[in-house]
């Protein structure tokens, strides 16, 4: 078998981008991306790149290189499963929110409904590649769906975990730490292998089985997480004990063992990712009655709501223990800087710890469109949509944002926070004018030189 055809189903965060970065790179290969959702491939193909559905610095560039030349993205998923070789499922398995295992399990609905779509369409060999990330021992039920078809196909089904990170999806894909392959069938594994290797250097492509693959992808976003709770956790303890986290967090970096990255005290983790991996992982661990690996893991996930909750708490302490009727400028919304996601993004969840208080509050984010905001906390199901209207208001500049504020809280680190003219700022603001940096993007000494009240996280 020669790959001239792959085709992806799911154009979201992880199958855009990185069918974008195989298309670049294999010039001889069509890919397609396929979607149920004909809205989202609709900003794919919009001539104006800035429409795209999916915001990552660099890859508008990609795309304008390649769409149209051997990059395609369409709604006809019969079609491209048909004429591809090898299929990449790369849909979305968020956190059941029903029947057994609601709030824990991932739901994989949208996995099942794909490897039934594959049989019901091939007949030609596939190989299919779960590119989403899936519990372990996923592959043996899409095996099971895909091998009863009775239409004698052989099909190989391969694990390729992606561990891209929003933000620096481009770049990570052009030079990953590693791309990870977990198969059974030599042949499959060495075609999917050479796809890669067309701009990756062969030591960093990992082969194992498909166990391990599956379960390395949720045990890499599990410690990953674990480093962020653990040092939030030591941020509590510094501002009891006028430690500092950031020198904290500097001192232990130096340590080659423990290594610099990942160690941002901050609101929480957010993202789509993360928390849903986790609650998976606990929930695989429960279901083999393994209740001391479940609560281990879980404690990852008690502690990143307890620092989200803190954040709120502190800031309606500071503020005379009241913010109803107080207008609060939140600068950011998205779960990090450089995305437009907001997914479980911890500006929500503070967003809606405030309400609940009765501040009103006033949003900037420079990627995140005011119908975004208001979808997000109408989720959460707290109030009505038109109380979240009113509490809520988007702002279109910052400084219309902090305009007679009575605080800001910084939600998100986005680089342009940092260049702001703070002393401005502190002018169109209400005395005490105070700052919450739950981002700690912020010079200390600086702001209140300017006469700011300032808190950051851990210190
Ligand atoms: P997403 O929600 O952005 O995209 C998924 C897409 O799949 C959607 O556009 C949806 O319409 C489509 N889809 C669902 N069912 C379909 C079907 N039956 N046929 C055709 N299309 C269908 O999700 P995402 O963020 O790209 O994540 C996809 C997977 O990758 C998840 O398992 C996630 O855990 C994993 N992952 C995500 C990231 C990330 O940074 N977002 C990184 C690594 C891994
Ligand atoms: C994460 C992983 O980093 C990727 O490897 C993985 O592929 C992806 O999840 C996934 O499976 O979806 P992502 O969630 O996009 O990527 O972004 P991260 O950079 O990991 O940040 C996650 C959250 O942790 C963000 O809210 C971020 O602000 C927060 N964070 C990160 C901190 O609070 N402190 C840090 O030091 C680092």
């Amino acid at each position: 078998m020669t790959i001239k055809n792959i085709c992806c189903i799911g154009a979201g965060y992880v199958g855009g981008p990185t069918m974008a970065v195989i298309a670049k790179n294999n010039p001889n290969i069509k890919v397609t991306i396929v979607d149920i959702n004909a809205e989202r491939i609709a900003a794919w193909n919009d001539p104006d790149l800035n429409n795209l559905p999916i915001y990552e610095p660099g890859l508008a560039d990609i795309v304008a290189e390649t769409r149209g030349e051997n990059l395609f993205f369409s709604t006809a998923i019969d079609a491209a499963i048909d004429e591809s070789e090898m299929i990449f499922i790369s849909v979305n398995t968020p956190t059941k929110t029903y029947g057994k295992g609601k709030g824990m399990a991932a739901d994989l609905k949208y996995i099942e409904l794909c490897a039934r779509n594959i049989a019901d369409v091939a007949k030609t060999d596939k190989i299919v590649v779960e590119k989403s990330t899936l519990p372990v021992r996923t592959a043996e039920a899409i095996k099971s769906i895909l091998h009863n078809t009775g239409n004698a196909i052989n099909f190989h089904i391969l694990s390729n975990p992606e561990f891209l990170a929003e933000g620096t999806a481009v770049s990570d894909l052009l030079n990953p730490d590693r791309v990870l392959i977990g198969g059974e069938n030599e042949d499959a594994i060495a075609q999917l292998a050479n796809v890669y290797a067309a701009w990756v250097p062969e030591d960093k492509i990992l082969k194992t089985n498909l166990w391990s693959s599956e379960l390395s992808k949720l045990t890499a976003n599990a410690f990953l997480a674990q480093r962020v709770s653990s040092i939030n956790a030591i941020s509590e303890l510094c501002e009891h004990t006028e430690a500092n986290v950031n020198e904290v967090a500097k001192a232990i970096g130096m340590d080659s063992r423990i290594g610099p990255k990942f160690l941002n005290a901050s609101i929480g983790f957010g993202g789509s990712c993360f928390q849903k991996d986790i609650l998976n992982l606990v929930y695989i661990a429960k279901s083999y009655n393994l209740t001391e690996v479940a609560d281990y893991w879980e404690q990852v996930i008690i502690m990143n709501d307890h620092q989200k909750r803190r954040f709120s708490d502190r800031l309606i302490k500071t503020l005379y223990n009241t913010v109803s009727g107080k207008k609060i400028a939140m600068l950011g919304w998205a779960f990090k800087k450089d995305t437009n996601d907001t997914r479980e993004s911890a500006a929500i969840y503070v967003a809606d710890h405030l309400l609940n208080e009765q501040a009103e509050l006033s949003v900037y984010d420079p990627k995140v469109s005011k119908l975004k905001m208001q979808s997000d906390l109408n989720y959460l199901n707290t109030r009505s949509e038109s109380e979240n209207e009113t509490g809520l208001q988007t702002a279109h500049t910052p400084y219309e944002a902090v305009k007679e504020a009575h605080a800001i809280a910084i939600m998100t680190e986005w680089d342009e926070f940092k260049s702001y003219d703070w002393k401005a700022i502190y002018k169109e603001m209400k005395k005490p004018a105070f700052i919450f940096d739950g981002r700690n993007i912020l010079d200390k000494k600086e702001m209140n030189a300017i006469g700011f009240e300032y808190y950051a996280i851990g210190q």
